[in-house]
């Protein structure tokens, strides 16, 4: 699906936000971790020759931070669950905020049943259609993404531990490396969060925060129902235009009319209009796009003509023309 998408651009942006921790460990700085890790060998090589074994306990024992739940799980809790179900709020009589406030559960009990994901009320309500109005977090709050689901379904799935190191449990996603400062993609979402609800509501599409960043921006994805996003649809995503980075439009009815629309998206990424009717005639209308990184136009009517045009802009570095008359090797 967004296989094609480069993610050059959306190196992690995991820095942690500086509020304070709620898991007094749980921290993921970026130049910390790689600074600890990189002196730690060097501590125990140091310490291993001499014999000196209080060092290599105190090195070894003291690590909590690196451990899975608090490096992957807890900062998921952090930024998506404890305002409800934390100090100040629990609601379901659920705290999200600490191992031992999570295993003791809900006013249903356990939510965590280790070793079987599918079995954990917690994994049940992130994992469930989003329309449910069981569904985790409430309140049409920004939900899991992807990864973030995939994450606890490894740790419920190893075993739901607090100490199991991060190294130990296979099978997250990974985080990428870190590639200094974090830059914002798009103004921070939050502000318009109603409206966004209002119209995914109304249009039937989706526009989902691409990380917890919040100046990361919004994916717009249709793909539940392509068929019912077309020209009309764009148009009215006017007031969130700057919020979106990528558009996964392929599939849906838009035009060469729509493309009009898209060029006000100014933060754009990556645009995909596979199997759409935009033509060469539209096309040129998306060289405005100054952050555009990757366009699809794979079986599209488009031709050599009409991807000219987008060779002025210079962030552009994937073209995707496979099924069009472009001719071969294309546009770079
Ligand atoms: C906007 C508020 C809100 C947010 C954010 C939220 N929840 Fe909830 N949660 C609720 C409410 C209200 C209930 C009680 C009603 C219910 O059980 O559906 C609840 C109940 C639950 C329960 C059932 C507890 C029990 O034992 O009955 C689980 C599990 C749960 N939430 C998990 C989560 C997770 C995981 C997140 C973050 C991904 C999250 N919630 C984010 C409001 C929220």
């Amino acid at each position: 699906m967004t296989s094609w998408l480069s993610r050059a651009f959306s190196v992690a942006r995991f820095v942690r936000s500086g509020k304070a921790a709620l898991f007094s460990v749980a921290r993921f700085v970026r130049s910390g971790t790689a600074a600890s890790s990189a002196r730690r060998p060097s501590l125990l090589s140091r310490a291993g020759l001499l014999g000196v074994a209080s060092l290599v306990i105190a090195v070894s024992s003291s690590r909590a931070e690196d451990t899975f739940f608090a490096q992957r799980v807890a900062p998921i809790f952090e930024e998506k669950c404890v305002a409800c179900h934390g100090e100040k709020k629990q609601k379901g009589k659920l705290r999200l905020d600490s191992f031992a406030q999570l295993m003791r559960g809900g006013e249903g009990g356990g939510v965590v049943k280790a070793g079987a994901p599918k079995a954990s009320e917690l994994f049940i309500r992130v994992t469930m259609d989003p329309t449910d109005e069981e569904f985790m977090p409430a309140d049409s709050k920004p939900p899991l993404t992807p990864d973030e689901v995939k994450v606890l379904e490894v740790w419920i799935a190893a075993g739901a531990s607090e100490t199991a190191l991060l190294s130990s449990i296979k099978g997250a996603p990974a985080l990428a490396a870190p590639q200094g400062p974090t830059v914002a993609l798009a103004p921070d979402w939050h502000p318009r969060a109603l409206q966004i609800a209002q119209l995914e509501k109304t249009l039937g599409l989706r526009l989902v925060p691409r990380s917890h960043v919040p100046t990361d921006g919004l994916v717009l994805r249709t793909a539940s129902s392509p068929g019912r996003c077309d020209d009309a649809a764009l148009a009215q995503l006017a007031s969130v235009a700057d919020l979106i980075v990528e558009a996964e439009l392929a599939r849906t009815q838009i035009t060469d009319a729509g493309l009009t629309a898209i060029a006000a998206f100014a933060n754009l990424r990556a645009l995909d209009l596979t199997r759409t009717a935009v033509t060469s005639a539209g096309v040129g209308k998306l060289v405005v796009l100054k952050k555009l990184e990757s366009i699809n136009l794979t079986s599209t009517a488009v031709d050599d003509a009409g991807v000219a045009p987008l060779r002025s802009v210079a962030s552009l570095k994937n073209v995707w023309t496979f099924d069009t008359k472009v001719s071969p090797p294309g546009p770079r």
